[in-house]
């Protein structure tokens, strides 16, 4: 069965839990990490793995959206694994109601284009 690659930056809380949650129990063939602080992480994928409903593959990936270095990490992992990535649900520090979208956007997300 091939397996579609899934990142989704920060987890451990919120929509990127629900987000991790509700793909984990969609299809076997879902291969989804996680990623953020490992610690922090351990017990959303806990609470995700104990779903009688999980179907998916669950990993913790450790990643700062706000570092390059951590990013350059992820992105190699994921080339040298899977050699590409599916899906990016793109969520962590993503918006904000008091910063500046493009000077706050620009340094802390995956390039997409
Ligand atoms: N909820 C809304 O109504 C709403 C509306 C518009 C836009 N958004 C945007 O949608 C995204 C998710 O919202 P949410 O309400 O689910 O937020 P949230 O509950 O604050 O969750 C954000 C997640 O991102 C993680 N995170 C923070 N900084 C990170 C970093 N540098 N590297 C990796 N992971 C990091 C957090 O982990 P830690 O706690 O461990 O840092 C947390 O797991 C946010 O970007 C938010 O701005 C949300």
């Amino acid at each position: 069965m091939t397996s579609t690659i899934i990142l989704i930056p920060g987890a451990k809380a919120g929509i990127g839990f629900a987000a991790s949650k509700a793909l984990s129990c969609s299809s076997p063939s879902y291969y989804i990490m996680i990623g953020g602080s490992e610690e922090k992480l351990t017990a959303a994928m806990n609470e995700i793995s104990a779903l009688p409903g999980l179907k998916g593959t669950l990993s913790i990936k450790r990643l700062d959206v706000t570092d390059g270095e951590s990013i350059k990490a992820i992105v190699d992992y994921v080339e040298q694994q899977f050699s590409h990535l599916d899906v990016l649900i793109n969520n962590a520090r993503v918006g904000g109601l008091n910063a500046n979208t493009r000077e706050s956007f620009m340094p802390c997300s995956f390039c997409t284009a």
